[in-house]
């Protein structure tokens, strides 16, 4: 796995954005699939940017949601609906049939997982894959022991993804499980890119460099992708 250290976050957020800039002009119709969670904000700013200055067509670009906290749907601030559509994209000129997402709020979440599983069978391959990484490694939420052969599925999230939840809606909230692709449909990307900023995440980082590739650390899967790259900035290379 190749990795890039930018020496902050909009650098870093730029390298990113180019990765499915480029992916999208090699290919109008990708199937982008990118993470809710604090990291790729910035991200989510630089494409809108280079969609407002032309230097993108998403006209033709299907969006894929990688997970959602069961439960919450897009009036909940923090969701990963929320936090995808009001930074990313409810400010490109999408269509509705472009995008997937997990509906959170669902009353059967395992005729949602087979409805997005569906989708992905039909527009799939993913093309690129932006991730995030866990505090505990999990990639979307595919938390640590999880199943290599699990497509679209439920988990019960970890007591370290509860906790860390917090950060997102302000208030604590009861969430206890999650919905989020597998890993074995997000290690079929056709190109994997694992993303991390900020000092609290250099352990991490580092486990999943330095750690043999195993499912107690799912970020450390990506490694057996051939596609896949490690962005980081600076503080989050620097147990490496
Ligand atoms: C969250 C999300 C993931 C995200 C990861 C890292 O719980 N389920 O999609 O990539 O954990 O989040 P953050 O970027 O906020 O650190």
């Amino acid at each position: 796995m190749k990795t890039s250290i930018s020496s902050g976050y909009a650098e870093l957020s730029k390298a990113v954005a180019q990765n499915v800039i480029d992916c999208v002009k090699a290919k109008p119709d990708a199937l982008i699939c990118i993470a809710g969670g604090d990291t790729p904000l910035g991200v989510f700013a630089a494409l809108v940017e280079a969609q407002n200055q032309g230097r993108v067509d998403f006209s033709r670009t299907q969006f894929l949601g990688l997970d959602e906290w069961l439960g919450l749907g897009l009036a909940d601030k923090g969701s990963c609906r929320e936090m995808v559509w009001h930074h990313f994209f409810d400010k490109l000129t999408l269509r509705e049939e472009q995008i997937c997402f997990f509906d959170g709020l669902t009353h059967d979440p395992q005729a949602e997982c087979k409805r997005v599983d569906g989708y992905i069978e039909k527009h799939g391959p993913i093309d690129c894959i932006v991730l995030g990484i866990g505090m505990n490694g999990h990639i979307g939420f595919n938390e640590p022991g999880a199943s290599l052969e699990n497509t679209c599925h439920v988990i019960d999230l970890d007591p370290v993804t509860q906790t860390v939840s917090v950060k997102y809606f302000g208030t604590p909230r009861e969430v206890k499980q999650g919905i989020s692709l597998g890993l074995k449909t997000i290690l079929a990307s056709k190109k994997i890119v694992l993303m991390a900023s900020g000092e609290k995440k250099a352990a991490i980082v580092a486990q999943t460099v330095n750690h043999p590739t195993s499912v107690e650390i799912p970020s450390t899967l990506v490694k057996t992708v051939p596609q896949a790259n490690l962005f980081v900035d600076k503080a989050a290379a620097s147990a490496l």
